[in-house]
């Protein structure tokens, strides 16, 4: 039996230039799906899985995730003092919900270098990363807890992976998977390949679960893709030295670090929203965008 899994990597130090202007102000993780910032799905993902010791990795202009997460305590009187209870109830539980570290990122180095940031904090533990962009909804187990699952089984480093076309392949990086025993066993990955250089079409979707060796191998790792120092570069070397499996995740998901995602995953978990999705429903329905429900 492996110790359970506590420690949470987000980061969340990118510039977001895929979503200017909406992203010069604003961090894209403070970017909301309906009513809810991307990261507190992200955060609150980690938590039902019982990772509840997180590290967001920031950099300049992410000040709003550390307010996100902390007490408000005008907010908070003003809005018991005016009877809004359940609005003071979900303000005060996602200042409560989590204790969350912070550690800068001081330069745009890429996401291995961002992972790097929180090897000190971390330490010599398995551990978490989880990219908040990716939002992964399930009706039973969580993305989390099924990498956790396969961890707890195996010890390893699990990757969430994901069926994507081939129009898409260049987007993600790309893993080559073999079947072991029951488990998918990775071994090796290419950051946004070209389709013709793509080793499958299961791309990694922004859930990771490593063994603390990556750290050592981030280190060593030299630019890449983008002239960044990447993940999966590290990830690949991981892959050749100890075993890696990956997870073919269940649950909805939406890339919503593309802008075409982002707008998907606001339409349909608006339209199951509790409170707005009759009304959103019954709109689009009016504009013929949807058909009647019969
Ligand atoms: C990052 C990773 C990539 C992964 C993707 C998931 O890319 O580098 O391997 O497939 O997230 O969304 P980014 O979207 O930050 O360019």
């Amino acid at each position: 039996m492996n110790s359970p899994l506590r420690k949470i990597i987000f980061p969340a130090a990118g510039m977001g230039t895929r979503f200017l202007p909406a992203t010069k102000a604003t961090p894209k993780e403070m970017l909301t799906i309906v009513d809810k910032p991307l990261i507190q799905y992200g955060v609150e993902e980690a938590l039902d899985a019982g990772m509840d010791e997180i590290v967001i990795v920031t950099g300049r202009g992410k000040r709003a995730i550390e307010d996100h997460f902390d007490i408000s305590s005008e907010l908070e009187a003003n809005l018991h003092a005016a009877g809004k209870d359940a609005l003071y109830q979900t303000v005060s539980r996602v200042a409560r919900m989590a204790d969350v570290a912070y550690i800068r990122q001081k330069q745009p180095l890429g996401l291995g270098h961002a992972v790097l940031c929180a090897a000190p904090w971390v330490g010599d533990a398995c551990f978490g990363v989880s990219l908040a962009d990716e939002l992964i909804l399930s009706e039973g187990k969580s993305a989390m807890q099924q990498l956790c699952e396969v961890h707890e089984q195996t010890g390893a480093s699990v990757i969430g992976l994901a069926h994507v076309p081939d129009n898409e392949v260049s987007r993600y990086g790309i893993v080559d998977a073999q079947d072991e025993n029951g488990l998918l066993r990775l071994h090796g990955m290419i950051e946004k390949p070209a389709i013709n250089q793509a080793p499958s079409n299961l791309a990694m979707i922004g859930r990771y679960i490593f063994t603390p060796r990556l750290f050592a191998l981030l280190k060593e790792t030299k630019p890449g893709t983008g002239n960044e120092i990447q993940l999966t570069d590290a990830m690949r070397q991981l892959a050749s030295e100890e075993p890696v499996y990956g997870v073919v995740i269940e649950g909805q998901r939406f890339d919503a670090g593309n802008p075409c995602g982002f707008l998907l995953a606001n339409v349909i978990l608006g339209l199951q929203h509790p409170q707005h999705g009759e009304t959103l429903r019954a709109a689009l329905t009016e504009m013929k965008l949807i058909p009647p429900v019969r």
